[in-house]
């Protein structure tokens, strides 16, 4: 089963810190890893080219960081240009059925300010269910997200950690 990371990071690998140590790790543990902001900064998507991506696959991994309690604008620009009618869902839009989808993002702040009653009045949950409601128009099939809380406080052995979990759970399947 193939595996493919796309990554949406607007500095990957300027900047970011925990999203970076993700992608190369798995990018060392030989998963096609796509760094989509570097193939279009002008958010000007290759439609083609990611429906073939996409094609090539089984396990779709969709790796970003939380920005105002949303996806980064170059996915959300994604998810329009690239789930086309007549592709992904529609009659006859069937490329992604039974193909897995696997979210791994990331928050800066706390789980406990992830609570209904607490910092943020919501949840991760409620966070990620609008991104994982695609699943009913294209018959994608939710993994468990892998989930990174905190990482404004992680230190440097805590990241590494986590780059290791990530790299098991994307060999799980
Ligand atoms: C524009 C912007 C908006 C952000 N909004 C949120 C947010 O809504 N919730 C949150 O927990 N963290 C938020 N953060 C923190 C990022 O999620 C955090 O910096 C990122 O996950 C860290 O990963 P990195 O080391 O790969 O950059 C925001 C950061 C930026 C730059």
């Amino acid at each position: 089963m193939k595996t493919t990371v796309f990554a949406f990071h607007p500095h990957l690998n300027d900047g970011s810190k925990l999203n970076r140590a993700l992608a190369q790790v798995a990018q060392e543990a030989g998963f096609e890893v796509r760094d989509e902001y570097q193939l279009y900064p002008d958010f000007k998507v290759d439609v083609k080219a990611e429906q073939e991506a996409l094609d090539a696959t089984d396990q779709i991994v969709l790796q970003f960081p939380i920005y105002w309690y949303q996806v980064p604008p170059l996915l959300k620009q994604w998810f329009d240009d690239v789930l086309e009618y007549g592709w992904a869902y529609g009659s006859t839009g069937n490329a992604l059925q039974g193909k897995k989808l696997l979210l791994a993002p990331s928050f800066g702040a706390q789980e406990a300010d992830y609570t209904l009653d607490g910092r943020f009045q919501t949840t991760v949950e409620e966070v990620l269910k609008p991104i994982e409601t695609i699943r009913f128009h294209t018959g994608l099939e939710l993994m468990k997200p892998f989930v990174t809380t905190g990482v404004l406080g992680l230190t440097d052995s805590a990241i590494t950690k986590q780059a290791e979990a990530y790299v098991a759970r994307l060999s799980e399947n």
